[in-house]
């Protein structure tokens, strides 16, 4: 008889503060014994009245644990008693399963290797990060109609009937494609029906399911360079090839060698708003962009992401319904004019795939989120949307201004600020003698976090430059983060 007194530490097992119970703990020490070898194949134990005595502890605790072990096979009831099971595979312990008293002497099998697609990927930005000065992308959280939305919230979670509560349409809950598709025809010039309006958890969302849904492996994907990493890795990622396309003032700028020799199947686009150079793609670049998509067979992606903050004058109308029938997938989020954390966004996509593509969504992606879709179509069929733009465009434009001022006082090196058209960051050009990822590591060590422009490339770039958010940062306080940032940079160069 195996005297499992030695396997099983008495002390931790009769411990009162332990929240998880006792038979249960029981049951794992001696599941983990059988699994990692302690206690072998064939070997007896003791009698539950025996064990329960040796270890001080009621002896229904003692049957329940084996009667547990005995249910899913680490034991057999014998005429010897209580005995071990043979098991295939006794190595298969996992530390993390492990109780307090036992520690797994089994050496760990050496798991899967990542896709090779994905071991390049390696985002180290943590949530800290992103609240802090000058981190690009982040709208004014603490101006977020808080109280509205939860009200709006509430409601749709009173009015859910369990219906509600299982999978949902994988384009979306109707009334909030229908309200979308009313603000981007008013709003962005885009033309189309609800039928074309798909829902998805964000930009990056539909990039992932564009990459999947309009390209087979291996064909080329066009993406700005400098341009959104997200959309390079949602290429990568659904193993596309990416080619970095480099941009002039007026955006995306191939030039005929490349259509020629490097024709692509997807072409990642940001005309209101080039990010993160912020140049606005004129009329004439954009049509003869279309034109060119046409003959090459192309989809056009044209990524919206910030267009509702146009600091100069009335935006112009997305590129989605210049022509029709045009090639052009129209991505929208919710992450700028809303908040990051609610993950919706959405794709207007043509007409005559809107059906083939809703099959495969049925089959892509679960869709849920369904009291936030509600709130959403809520909020924006009752005007909050509009108010709540219409008071952060004129808000963000004088936290811009308040920037452009800070460096103009501040600012002791040469460089350039572009793209303040538009949206929720500028640029500032660094001279050759500040490396931008230098100037970006002395910033956050002072809990500041600009973006090196080079990290928005992937290599070659001729840009040396930080990418500075000023949304969620107040007009008076940037005065201060400015001398700030001059003041780590200056430290980081006397290194
Ligand atoms: C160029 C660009 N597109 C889209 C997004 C928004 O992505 P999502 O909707 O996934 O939050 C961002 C956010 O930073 C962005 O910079």
């Amino acid at each position: 008889m195996t005297d499992l007194t030695l396997l099983l530490d008495r002390r931790s097992l009769r411990a009162k503060r332990h929240t998880v119970p006792l038979q249960r703990r029981l049951y794992e020490l001696l599941r983990l014994a059988v699994l990692d070898g302690r206690l072998p194949a064939g070997s007896a134990l003791p009698a539950s009245r025996v064990l329960a005595h040796d270890l001080g502890v009621a002896r229904n605790s003692v049957i329940h644990a084996y009667e547990q072990l005995a249910a899913e096979g680490y034991v057999q009831a014998s005429r010897q008693g209580t005995v071990v099971a043979a098991l295939r595979d006794r190595r298969a312990v996992a530390s993390g399963h492990a109780v307090s008293g036992v520690s797994s002497a089994a050496a760990a099998t050496p798991l899967p290797a990542l896709s090779n697609r994905v071991q390049a990927f390696n985002r180290r930005r943590t949530v800290e990060q992103d609240l802090l000065p000058f981190m690009p992308g982040i709208p004014a959280l603490d101006e977020f109609p808080m109280r509205t939305w939860r009200r709006l919230l509430n409601a749709a979670w009173r009015e859910q009937s369990p219906s509600l509560l299982s999978y949902r349409p994988a384009m979306g809950e109707l009334e909030l494609r229908q309200a979308i598709a009313t603000y981007v025809r008013a709003a962005r010039g885009v033309v189309c029906t609800v039928d074309q309006v798909i829902v998805t958890d964000g930009t990056q969302d539909s990039l992932s399911l564009c990459a999947v849904a309009l390209a087979d492996v291996g064909q080329r994907a066009w993406i700005e360079h400098p341009g959104y990493g997200g959309a390079r890795v949602a290429c990568q990622a659904a193993g596309l090839k990416v080619v970095p396309v480099p941009m002039d003032e007026q955006g995306l700028a191939p030039s005929p060698m490349l259509w020629r020799r490097q024709p692509p199947r997807l072409i990642y686009t940001t005309p209101s708003h080039q990010y993160p150079l912020g140049s606005v793609m004129p009329l004439a670049r954009r049509l003869a962009l279309i034109e060119q998509a046409q003959a090459a067979g192309a989809w056009i992606l044209e990524d919206d992401y910030d267009s509702e903050f146009r600091h100069d004058g009335p935006p112009l109308a997305a590129m989605q319904g210049l022509v029709p029938q045009a090639p052009v997938v129209y991505l929208g989020t919710f992450s700028k004019s809303m908040f990051p954390a609610l993950r919706l966004g959405f794709m207007v996509v043509p007409a005559n795939v809107s059906d083939r593509l809703q099959g495969a969504l049925g089959d892509l992606v679960r869709r849920g989120l369904t009291a936030e879709q509600t709130a959403l179509a809520a909020f924006i069929n009752e005007g909050h949307f509009t108010k709540h733009l219409r008071k952060m465009r004129p808000l963000y434009a004088q936290r811009q201004t308040a920037l452009r001022e800070a460096l103009s006082r501040h600012w002791p090196w040469p460089g350039e600020v572009l793209g303040g058209a538009c949206g929720l960051h500028l640029v500032l050009t660094l001279p050759p003698h500040i490396h931008d990822v230098d100037a970006a590591e002395a910033a956050m060590k002072k809990g500041l976090s600009p973006r090196p422009l080079s990290a928005y490339g992937m290599g070659g770039l001729p840009h040396n430059g930080l990418v500075l958010g000023y949304a969620n940062t107040p007009a008076e306080q940037m005065d201060a983060r400015v001398r700030q940032l001059v003041r780590a940079i200056t430290a980081g160069l006397a290194r």
